[in-house]
């Protein structure tokens, strides 16, 4: 009963949101440097040139490029055996299609594999966390255009060749589902594909007022799977021991009455938001439902190439990886009350609470998605490789910060996958937690949202000495994961 042996505790990062050194070391912008911060009320703003004299929170985010040895070991203090982080693809092709790679951005994550080896912590590397190079998104558009499946399967070779020894568990696209929860930011940050007439605008412009085109997101879409396929195919024949993963967006949905017609629609959003994407990705190919989606709102499925469909067959992942945040209602009511999220709006649930952001906070959501998925996906390990709390915390005088809210937030999630493990059977092998040092906000653009376990001094207005501190938080999860979950009071 409970966790098995050598169950995988840990946390999660992505490269942009943590590391900073935006230009260090030949490193060329991505996506995110080109990004402003937001807040709760307001959508972050992008605009195609740097402007001079403005924040850009990625640009330093948290200097985990120069703190990676002092954050590994608090990391390792607190029992971990798995640190899940991104690879930054501009530190390795800073313009995306280099002949070769930038030894500086190889040596610098070969250094990080190896201090997480020094501390016995498993690397588990995801290889496109929302970081596309900005030389392919003005060059090509991001993935509509299908040199970038090479451009993406050389990348990911060279980091797998390179640490084939060191690195066992990789991921290919972070959240691959993400513009099919919001087209204008999952474009963005997910595809890279923003059309031209955003490319030309001179002015910042809010993310949701992006241009999208139904077409050219399922063919950019479609090119991702393939890139992540053909990883899959290829990373094996580098080395057969590989544990090579998807990693989906997952929102636990509810239909909000027993209306049949809300019923209904949930089942369409689920199959839509949750489903379709694995669905690809781990039984390899399309499934019906969208076929006919596209049937009938006129997609030209042509780019669905004969080659491609073998390609997405044999490169089906050994292992399921998902975030999981919260769960969202779903009606045909248009009156219905919203709930908030940035990235993933549904309707209120009546019986759930919800951040100061809106992210309704539903642990046995959890559970329902665990046992649903291995229902799905019976042969397939899971590992839920994000789940944490963003929250304002406060520093008292004496440097403590005494987060009792998230440490309440994690520990039924905990309890909700022990449930999972023994009354539903589900082979869930990990568990990593959503920024377990304090980063930007993918969202919102914050440093105010903190997740973290460990607290930084890095503020919204560019203050702050980068300094780390523990909070109570760190405490509480270092027990749970020194005693493999058993203890989480
Ligand atoms: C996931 C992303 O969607 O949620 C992360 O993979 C992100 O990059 C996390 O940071 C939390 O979202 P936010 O908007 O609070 O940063």
């Amino acid at each position: 009963m409970g966790f098995p042996k050598g169950f995988l505790w840990g946390g999660a990062v992505a490269a942009n949101q943590c590391e900073g050194a935006y230009l260090e070391d030949g490193k060329g912008l991505s996506v995110p440097d080109m990004l402003l911060g937001g807040d709760v009320n307001t959508p972050r703003t992008f605009c195609p040139t740097i402007e001079k004299g403005v924040f850009y929170p990625s640009h330093e985010a948290v200097d985990f490029y120069h703190h990676y040895a002092e954050d590994i070991a608090l990391f390792a203090e607190m029992g971990w055996t798995v640190f899940r982080f991104s690879i930054n693809w501009g530190r390795i092709f800073p313009n995306g299609d280099d002949e070769e790679p930038n030894e500086a951005g190889l040596a610098y994550y070969e250094n990080v594999i190896d201090e997480c080896r020094k501390h016995n912590i498993e690397p588990l590397i995801t290889l496109c966390h929302y970081e596309i190079p900005w030389a392919i998104v003005t060059k090509y558009h991001g993935f509509v255009d299908r040199r970038v499946i090479d451009l993406f399967v050389k990348y990911a070779t060279t980091c797998m060749k390179r640490y084939k020894d060191k690195v066992k568990y990789w991921l290919t696209f972070n959240e691959i589902n993400i513009v099919l929860h919001e087209p204008m930011i999952g474009n963005l940050y997910g595809t890279g594909l923003v059309e031209q007439v955003d490319l030309d605008r001179t002015e910042p412009c809010m993310l949701n007022e992006l241009t999208t085109v139904p077409q050219r997101t399922f063919e950019a879409l479609h090119n991702e799977f393939v890139a992540s396929a053909l990883t899959v195919i290829e990373g094996h024949k580098i080395n057969p021991d590989f544990m090579i993963g998807n990693m989906i967006a997952y929102t636990a949905l509810y239909p909000l009455t027993c209306n049949p017609k809300d019923l209904l629609e949930c089942q369409w959003l689920d199959h839509w938001k949750n489903d379709f994407c694995s669905d690809v990705q781990v039984r390899g190919y399309y499934p019906d439902y969208i076929m006919k989606y596209f049937e009938r709102e006129g997609i030209d499925t042509s780019f669905i190439t004969e080659e491609d469909k073998a390609i997405i067959k044999e490169g089906t992942i050994d292992f399921y990886t998902f975030s999981y945040y919260m769960s969202n209602c779903i009606t045909v009511d248009p009156n219905a009350e919203k709930s908030g999220g940035n990235l993933s709006a549904g309707y209120k649930n009546p019986y759930l609470k919800a951040s100061d952001w809106g992210w309704q906070i539903d642990p046995d959501g959890l559970r329902w998605c665990l046992a649903k998925l291995h229902d799905r996906y019976p042969d397939t390990p899971l590992m839920v490789v994000e789940n944490g709390f963003g929250a304002y915390d406060k520093v008292e005088e004496d440097g403590s910060i005494h987060d009792s809210y998230r440490i309440d937030y994690f520990r039924p999630h905990v309890k909700a996958m022990k449930e999972a493990i023994d009354l539903d059977g589900v082979p869930l092998i990990g568990y990593t937690t959503w920024g377990p040092i304090d980063l930007v906000s993918a969202g919102t653009g914050q440093y105010a949202k903190r997740y973290g376990f460990i607290y930084v001094d890095r503020h919204d207005d560019g203050s702050g000495d980068f300094s780390r501190s523990r909070k109570d938080s760190f405490f509480w999860y270092k027990k749970v994961c020194e005693s493999n979950g058993e203890d989480i009071d």
